[in-house]
């Protein structure tokens, strides 16, 4: 009825609208009524087991890899050594060729963060990798080298099935330990994580702050140095510091975290899309400038055109602030970028946005708020079986505080929420099916505690909501 009323609106029917309008904004979604263990929020001490140093001389440490190309036949490593800068060389070879040895050499950098001197941060890209294939690579050659593996991804097709993890907002505190936990011991194997922003919370440490982003990156390597983690910009890498003369934001992690950009002819590292097995990926920049005629506004309105639903029928955008958001928390925070881009979202079908940053989990209803004008006054986020689900999953732990305070009642636009850490994963099946679920951290590591079928919006735009079953 909704959708009704956004694509024909005759006058006539006003008061009934605002009737509906009415009842629309009163009946909300599902706010979970799980009650979690009361948890003190500790981030994990410097002695950590997590946090340990690989033994050796120079041994490389915080070990990461990440797409390295747009169809996923490249992958980039990269390490930080402590000791000297030693080598920029990687050795890899395929599982199913153990003799032949490649070599790639790429680069190292290093960065001054007020006191703090970083590592020698090198950067590697592997290319021509072959298409679904187990590698294994070195690093450290010369001194102490240390060795991992990856699996490389199927080639882009539209029924090609892929199963994606989400993390956001992670942290290094117990939770987020548990959170990564569950995320690893999934049942339903994760095979890339989207990483929708907000990595260390370093600078919640006064005068240590670059200390906590290596303690981090040695954190998630047990992760990330074996699967790709696709990297979205959040609040926390800014670190503009003016008040002890860091005023370069987002320097840190720039220089710790590459990502693919220019594959896809993006000017930035900020924003960039990949293409893997049936899904395109656009990230999006929250903290960069997205106005009318700026780099990632240009680059965005021709990326969008780019997209081959045949050849990658999922379509999912990920950024850090959402847009949808019924927490007392950062409220309106991605409204802007919102108003700017939500009827591209719209127009081009995309399936699903995740996003971070509020310290809970949510998922909406297909709706859309397009229709304002300015002077018309409807501004009311209405069903829109074209729009996507939004979804926010910045509940990876951060320093252990969650979101509590929701806004009341559920807007209508909200179709579950709750606030606990966990995960997610989004298991692309073929081109119409993709099967998502949600798994908090207090549950066994397969309990779906929020689940929805999603039925692509190119190839089987159906309405796919469902009544909420609570688990
Ligand atoms: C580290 O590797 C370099 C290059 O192979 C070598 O010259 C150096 O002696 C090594 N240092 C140690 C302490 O092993
Ligand atoms: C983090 O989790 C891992 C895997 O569950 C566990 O082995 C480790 O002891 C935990 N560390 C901390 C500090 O909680
Ligand atoms: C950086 O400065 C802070 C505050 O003056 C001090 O506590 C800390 O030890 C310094 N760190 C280094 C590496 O010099
Ligand atoms: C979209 O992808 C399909 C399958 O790869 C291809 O046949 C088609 O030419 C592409 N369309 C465009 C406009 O590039
Ligand atoms: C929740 O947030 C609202 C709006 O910011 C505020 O008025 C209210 O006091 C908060 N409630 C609690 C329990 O903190
Ligand atoms: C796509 O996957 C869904 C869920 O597994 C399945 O029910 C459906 O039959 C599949 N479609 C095709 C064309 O195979
Ligand atoms: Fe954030």
């Amino acid at each position: 009825m909704s959708l009704f009323l956004r694509l024909s609106f005759p006058g006539f029917l006003l008061p009934l609208a605002l009737v509906l309008s009415f009842l629309f904004l009163c009946h909300g979604g599902t706010t979970s009524t799980f009650v979690r263990n009361v948890q003190k929020g500790i981030t994990m001490p410097l002695d950590s087991d997590v946090f340990s140093v690989p033994s050796g001389y120079n041994a490389p440490q915080q070990v990461h890899i990440t797409q390295g190309d747009l169809v996923g036949k490249a992958v980039i490593i990269s390490w930080i050594t402590e000791d000297e800068p030693g080598s920029n060389t990687v050795r890899y070879w395929s599982a199913n060729s153990k003799q032949k040895k490649n070599l790639a050499k790429g680069e190292v950098v290093t960065y001054r963060f007020f006191n703090y001197s970083s590592g020698f941060i090198h950067h590697t890209t592997l290319n021509n990798l072959e298409y679904n294939t187990k590698y294994y690579y070195e690093v450290g050659l010369g001194n102490t080298t240390r060795q991992f593996w990856f699996m490389t991804p199927p080639e882009i097709g539209p029924d090609v099935p892929y199963t994606f993890g989400l993390i956001g907002d992670l942290g290094q505190s117990y939770d987020s330990n548990k959170t990564l936990s569950h995320y690893e011991l999934n049942p339903k194997n994760g095979q890339t994580v989207l990483f929708v922003g907000d990595l260390s919370y370093a600078e919640n440490f006064p005068y240590d702050v670059n200390l906590r982003r290596d303690t981090w990156g040695r954190f998630v390597e047990r992760s990330v140095a074996y699967q790709p983690w696709i990297w979205t910009v959040g609040n926390h890498e800014i670190d503009f510091a003016p008040e002890i003369g860091e005023t370069e934001p987002f320097k840190p992690y720039s220089n710790r975290y590459y990502t693919p950009y220019k594959a896809s002819q993006s000017t930035s590292p900020f924003w960039y899309s990949i293409k893997r097995a049936s899904a395109h990926i656009i990230v999006l920049a929250s903290y960069s400038a997205y106005g009318k005629y700026t780099p990632q506004n240009q680059w965005f309105e021709q990326e969008i055109l780019k997209v081959n639903r045949t050849e990658t029928p999922w379509l999912i955008v990920v950024m850090h602030a959402p847009w949808y958001n019924s927490y007392n928390y950062h409220y309106m925070e991605g409204e802007t970028m919102r108003v700017m881009y939500e009827p591209w979202f719209v127009e081009y079908k995309v399936d699903v946005v995740f996003a971070g940053h509020v310290h809970a989990y949510e998922r909406t209803e297909r709706v859309s708020n397009i229709a304002y004008n300015v002077v018309n006054g409807i501004c009311t986020p209405v069903k829109d079986l074209l729009a996507p689900v939004y979804i926010t999953i910045g509940d990876g732990g951060n320093v252990g505080r969650l979101a509590t305070n929701m806004t009341e009642p559920q807007p209508e636009y909200s179709a579950f929420r709750e606030s606990s850490f966990g995960h997610a994963i989004f298991d692309i099946k073929n081109r119409t099916h993709a099967h998502f679920s949600w798994h908090r951290n207090q549950d066994g590591y397969s309990i779906e505690a929020d689940y929805l079928w999603f039925f692509n919006r190119f190839w089987h735009p159906v309405d796919d909501s469902t009544p909420h079953v609570s688990h």
